[in-house]
C-alpha cells in the first residue's frame, strides 16, 4: 500500500486526478470504477479542467460506479448517476453507453445485483477502482460486519443513514432505504485500487483501516491485502499516522 500525502483537499484533488488521468493516457480503452461522495468532486473537477485543455480523453473510457440507491431513477437529484452526470459525464467526451451504474429502477434486487456483476465481467473487470472512506471505515455501501466474499449485493441502509437523508426528500418515505453495492469481492478483484481520504475527522478512519487490524469490523482495512492500493490523503487525515509510514 503506497500512501502519498498531500497538503490540502486541493492538492490532493490535483494528485488524484494525475493518477487517474496517466490511467487513460497509458490504455485509453481503460475500465475506470468510480465512487461518488464528496471527496472525489475536487478530482473530477480537476480531470474536466484536463479534458477542457484537450490533454485528456475519455472517448474509449469505460466506467462503472460502486453504488446507487434502490428505487431512485437518474433524474432524481439525489441519485448516483445523477452526481455522476453533474461531476463528470456531462462535462468530458465520455460515450454515455460506456457509463454504468446499479439500475436503482430494478426493484429485484437479485436481478438488479446479478445483472451488474455480469456488466463488470463483461467490460472485463476493473483496471483502476476510485474509492472514499467513511468515517466507520465503510468502502461504497459496505458497512461494518459485511462479508468480505460479497459482490454486488443490496444492502439495507442505516437508521443513521437514512435520517441523515430525509433533508433532502419531501418526506421519510420518499428516502431509499436499501442501495445496491459493489460487495468487497467486487472491489478487491479491481487491478488497481485509488483511495482519497480527507479532513481531521476521517484520521482515525484512516489509522483503523490501514494501520490497524484487517477484519470485517472496518471494511476499508481489507485493502492491506491488496498488492496495488495508493491511498492519497491531506496531511489532516493522516494526522494520527505519523511514523506509520
Ligand atoms: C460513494 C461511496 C461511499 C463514500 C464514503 C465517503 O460512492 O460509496 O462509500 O465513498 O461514504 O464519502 P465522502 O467522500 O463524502 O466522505
Amino acid at each position: 500500500m503506497k500512501i502519498v500525502k498531500a497538503k490540502d483537499y486541493n492538492d490532493l484533488s490535483r494528485k488524484a486526478a494525475n493518477i487517474i488521468s496517466a490511467q487513460i493516457i497509458m490504455k485509453p480503452h481503460c475500465v475506470l470504477g468510480l465512487a461518488t461522495g464528496s471527496t472525489p468532486i475536487g478530482t473530477y473537477k480537476q480531470l474536466v479542467e484536463w479534458y477542457n485543455k484537450g490533454d485528456l480523453d475519455f472517448s474509449e473510457v469505460t466506467t462503472v460506479n460502486l453504488d446507487e440507491y434502490k428505487g431512485l431513477n437518474r433524474d432524481n437529484d439525489q441519485s448516483y448517476y445523477y452526481f455522476m452526470n453533474e461531476n463528470l459525464f456531462s462535462k468530458v467526451n465520455i460515450d454515455r453507453n460506456r457509463t454504468f451504474l446499479p439500475d436503482g429502477t430494478e426493484p429485484d434486487s437479485q436481478k438488479a445485483c446479478d445483472a451488474y456483476n455480469q456488466i463488470i465481467h463483461s467490460v472485463g473487470g476493473v483496471d483502476m477502482q476510485l474509492l472514499g472512506l467513511g468515517h466507520n471505515g465503510h468502502i461504497g455501501f459496505n458497512e461494518p460486519g459485511i462479508a468480505f466474499e460479497k459482490e454486488t449485493h443490496c444492502v439495507k441502509l442505516t437508521e443513521r443513514t437514512i435520517k441523515a437523508n430525509m433533508r433532502f426528500f419531501v418526506s421519510e418515505n420518499d428516502v431509499p432505504k436499501e442501495a445496491y453495492t459493489m460487495g468487497i469481492k467486487t472491489i478487491m478483484s479491481a487491478h488497481r485500487i485509488l483511495v482519497v481520504v480527507s479532513g481531521a475527522d476521517k484520521a482515525e478512519a484512516v489509522k483503523n483501516a490501514f494501520f490497524g487490524p484487517v477484519t470485517p469490523a472496518v471494511p476499508g482495512s481489507i485493502l492491506q491485502l491488496h498488492n496495488d492500493v495508493t491511498v492519497v490523503a491531506d496531511e489532516a487525515a493522516l494526522s494520527l499516522c505519523e511514523g506509520l509510514y
